[in-house]
């Protein structure tokens, strides 16, 4: 281990909404990665990593899809099973897949209630507008909810590609709208992914409360999240430019790892002038 990595976290306590909602209004960073089994999550978790995501990117990273939408609601349960198996202080939060809760507030509470079920702590669902009303039917009966703007690859073939939203005018007003609306509906936390980082700076500052989250959106957020094989390089070919390769300094897969949290910690990822839009 290198001076400039943090020290294990012995003796961590589980981390609760509560202790997320202290950390952001601390001023303190939240650190995200995903994470798909056991052993992953263990490492991430011993690691210092504050929140878990089993996301719907497991159909191209673990079963090899060209897009999230293959995913279903009985694989991301079979994953969150693993993670919560490996992971013991970490905050969960899995995702609702597409098609587990478009049809109705009824049927994301029944998905939902199958991921909390499974050993999440918080659900994940992509979209504004219409999602609001869902959020809102989801808070209400206890379950914590993370939304997700800007990209939102469950409807890539809607939006025409892996493409940069909110970057005319009209589009940064609709996210932060959107934003404003799904943080009323009860919203604790918003990741926002692939957006100028003005516009998700924006988002944060119109709603304070609200841990945003990013991922391409720039430093100003509340936290960030990366797909753990993308910043460990076990993803091959070209990454998107706002993944720094935490594991091209050396050292093994645990040194990066914590590498990534003291980063995300003190500010240093990511870097406006690297990997922002
Ligand atoms: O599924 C996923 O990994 C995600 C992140 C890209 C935020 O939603």
């Amino acid at each position: 281990m290198t001076a400039a990595t943090p020290s294990p976290v012995v003796g961590r306590k589980p981390i609760t909404l509560h202790r997320l909602r202290e950390m952001h209004a601390q001023g303190e960073k939240i650190t995200m990665l995903t994470a798909y089994d056991a052993s992953f999550a263990r490492l991430m978790d011993e690691c210092g990593v504050d929140c878990l995501l089993v996301g719907d990117s497991l159909g191209m990273v673990v079963q090899g899809q060209p897009s999230t939408v293959p995913v279903t609601l009985e694989h991301v349960i079979y994953h969150t099973q693993a993670v919560v198996r490996g992971a013991t202080t970490s905050w969960v939060v899995s995702d609702l897949p597409f098609g587990s809760y478009q049809e109705s507030r009824e049927q994301a509470l029944r998905s939902s209630a199958a991921l909390m079920q499974a050993g999440a702590h918080m659900v994940k669902l992509e979209g504004g507008g219409w999602t609001a009303e869902t959020v809102h039917f989801l808070t209400e009966r206890g379950i914590p909810v993370c939304a997700h703007l800007g990209l939102t690859p469950q409807s890539v073939h809607a939006l025409g590609g892996y493409r940069i939203q909110g970057r005319d005018q009209a589009g940064a007003d609709t996210l932060r709208r959107h934003a404003t609306e799904l943080v009323q509906a009860g919203a604790a936390m918003l990741v926002i992914e692939l957006t100028p980082s003005d516009v998700a700076a924006q988002v944060q500052l119109d709603n304070p409360g609200v841990m945003t989250i990013g991922i391409g959106a720039g430093a100003r957020t509340a936290g960030q999240v990366l797909v753990g094989q993308d910043m460990l390089r076990i993803t091959r070919g070209r990454l998107p430019r706002f993944v720094r390769d935490f594991m091209a300094e050396g050292g093994g897969v645990e040194e990066a790892i914590r590498r990534y949290v003291l980063a995300v910690k003190d500010g240093s990822f990511p870097d406006e002038a690297v990997h922002g839009y």
